[in-house]
């Protein structure tokens, strides 16, 4: 407004001119000071008012503004997500593409990628690992063959959304393109995925490529997560159909979570008749630990096919350590425990007592308030048959709140501690005290279902503590916050 209002007056003083003009004399007397923005802002008597002729004349020319120019200013343009769109929306369209990449669907070309050359040389992991881009083709199985779009789109947008079931078609993609940081980076994503599928059927899908890619971290993390989840595992319809390699490396681990060893003989059971095989392959029996089957169980185990091995699970528990000493170094991993979940080997915090706390640092029962909660129980001494009578008493202390003022020193919350309250060392047998010793764990689990942390009790302060990791730090992601920890106390006899 204030700029047509000036030039206005402009064209009104022009139209007087600069020499001695005629017509009314509009302005007298008028005083600037230099910073008005328009003439009318000068000091003047008022329109037309004036004591002058002519001759006094002057005008006004009106001039472009010196305009005073900074530009030092600074300012961010970032269009980041808008090229992004850009050039997801140029690879949908091909426009101008120089590129074309083959995908060969179990060795039939289907169909031909048009792409840009000079995007793709973008990614350096893709220039270094593939100098030929006229090389370029995807091999995908039939049931992969629909990602391989979302894969080369990936080079444009950077982005990509993937799901369990697409996991191992992009990681085959990404290792046959030698994408190693891609790979890497999937390999963090999909721990988060694994709890997702209750039938196991993708996470054994990701650990045969992970064996196929020969990419051991990668093979570890989904054996784990199947090791920790091992009766899940044996319950899901999966089970039956596992390769030979995955039972095997199974099977040859100490960390499966399972109820007790006769579990996994029984799912190995069902495994080797679904492979139509009527014994279970001498290799795979000998993993299961036969000494660590209950001694109910052991004797009700079919006879004409574990006669052998029965005698191997009696001596064990028949006989004093001192006299199995040979086997127990020789025997190795058969006397070993895995993580026994079963009676009376754990006790779980269940999901309500951990919710309780509700970021309060205190735990809420009623109008009782605390910040730790303990349970006593008992389990044998050790496993073997002969210390039946023999009971541990345990005590079990989940730490929330501060517990500075407390012994325990707890560096990082929640925290469980576990205590020995008292035990029956004084009528054990005397060659016995000192020869048991214990490797517990804590697991913990989402939705009282999925093991996604295992972690180990260690001795700190004179305090037997086990720390329960913060979400982001559990191995596996739980998507919910129904979070119950279990105690599971694991006996061994002390071979060293
Ligand atoms: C593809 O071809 C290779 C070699 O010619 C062969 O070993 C493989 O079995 C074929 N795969 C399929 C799915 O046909
Ligand atoms: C072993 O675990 C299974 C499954 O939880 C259970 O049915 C069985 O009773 C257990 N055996 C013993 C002796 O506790
Ligand atoms: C059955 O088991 C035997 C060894 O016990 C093994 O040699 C054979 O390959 C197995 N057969 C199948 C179909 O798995
Ligand atoms: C935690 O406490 C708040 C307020 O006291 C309550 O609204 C919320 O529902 C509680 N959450 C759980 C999980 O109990
Ligand atoms: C546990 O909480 C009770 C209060 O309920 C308190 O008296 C006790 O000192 C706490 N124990 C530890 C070891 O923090
Ligand atoms: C030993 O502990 C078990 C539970 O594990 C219990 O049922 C039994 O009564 C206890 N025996 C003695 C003598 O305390
Ligand atoms: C059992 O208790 C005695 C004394 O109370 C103690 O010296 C011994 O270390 C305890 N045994 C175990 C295995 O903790």
């Amino acid at each position: 407004m204030r700029e047509n209002t000036l030039i206005l007056f402009c064209f009104l003083f022009l139209s007087i001119s600069l020499s001695a003009g005629d017509g009314k004399i509009w302005m007298d007397d008028v005083g600037c000071t230099g910073t008005e923005m328009s003439l009318q802002q000068c000091a003047f008597p008022g329109w037309g008012i004036n004591n002058c002729g002519h001759s006094e004349d002057t005008g006004v020319r009106c001039e472009k503004e010196p305009i005073n120019r900074d530009l030092s200013h600074e300012y961010d343009l970032n269009h980041d997500a808008g090229l992004t769109h850009e050039l997801g929306e140029l690879f949908d369209s091909r426009r101008d593409c120089d590129l074309n990449i083959a995908v060969v669907v179990d060795n039939d070309t289907t169909e031909t990628i048009c792409a840009h050359r000079v995007i793709l040389s973008l990614n350096s992991n893709l220039e270094t690992s593939q100098p030929d881009f006229s090389r370029l083709r995807i091999d995908v199985t039939s049931d992969c063959s629909q990602h391989a779009n979302n894969f080369v789109r990936y080079f444009y947008t950077r982005k990509m959304t993937v799901t369990l079931s697409s996991a191992h078609c992009f990681l085959k993609m990404a290792s046959d393109w030698g994408l190693k940081e891609l790979q890497d980076k999937a390999a963090d994503i999909f721990r988060k995925f694994l709890p997702d599928d209750p039938t196991f059927q993708s996470q054994n899908s990701l650990y045969e490529y992970a064996v196929l890619i020969d990419d051991v971290a990668l093979e570890e993390v989904y054996l784990q997560y199947l090791a920790w989840n091992c009766e899940a595992l044996i319950d899901s319809p999966t089970w039956t159909n596992l390769a030979f390699g995955v039972v095997m490396a199974l099977l040859s681990r100490s960390d499966l979570v399972v109820s007790n060893e006769t579990v996994i003989l029984n799912g190995l059971e069902r495994w080797a008749a679904a492979q139509e095989n009527t014994t279970i392959p001498e290799v795979l029996l000998k993993l299961i630990r036969i000494p660590m089957i209950p001694v109910k169980d052991l004797y009700t185990l079919d006879d004409s096919q574990y006669h052998a091995n029965k005698c191997q699970g009696f001596q064990f528990n028949a006989l004093p350590f001192t006299t199995l000493t040979n086997d127990l170094t020789e025997g190795q991993n058969a006397y070993k425990p895995r993580i026994f979940t079963g009676r009376p080997w754990s006790f779980t915090f269940s999901h309500y007592i951990v919710r309780a706390y509700n970021g309060t640092e205190l735990y809420t029962f009623g109008d009782h308030h605390s910040n730790n909660v303990t349970f006593d129980f008992q389990t044998p001494v050790h496993n073997s048959a002969g210390f039946t009578f023999h009971n541990m008493s345990w005590k079990a202390t989940l730490h929330i709140g501060d517990c500075s003022n407390e012994i325990v020193a707890c560096s990082s919350l929640p925290v469980v501690r576990l205590k020995i309250e008292a035990n029956s060392s004084s009528d054990l047998p005397s060659e016995v005290k000192g020869l048991i010793r214990y490797s517990n764990r804590l697991i913990v689990k989402c939705r009282e279902m999925y093991v996604v942390h295992v972690g180990e009790f260690n001795s700190a302060d004179g305090e037997i503590l086990a720390f329960v990791p913060s979400g982001a730090q559990q191995a596996y992601s739980c998507h919910s916050n129904l979070f119950s920890y279990q105690v599971v106390i694991r006996p061994e006899y002390a071979t060293d």
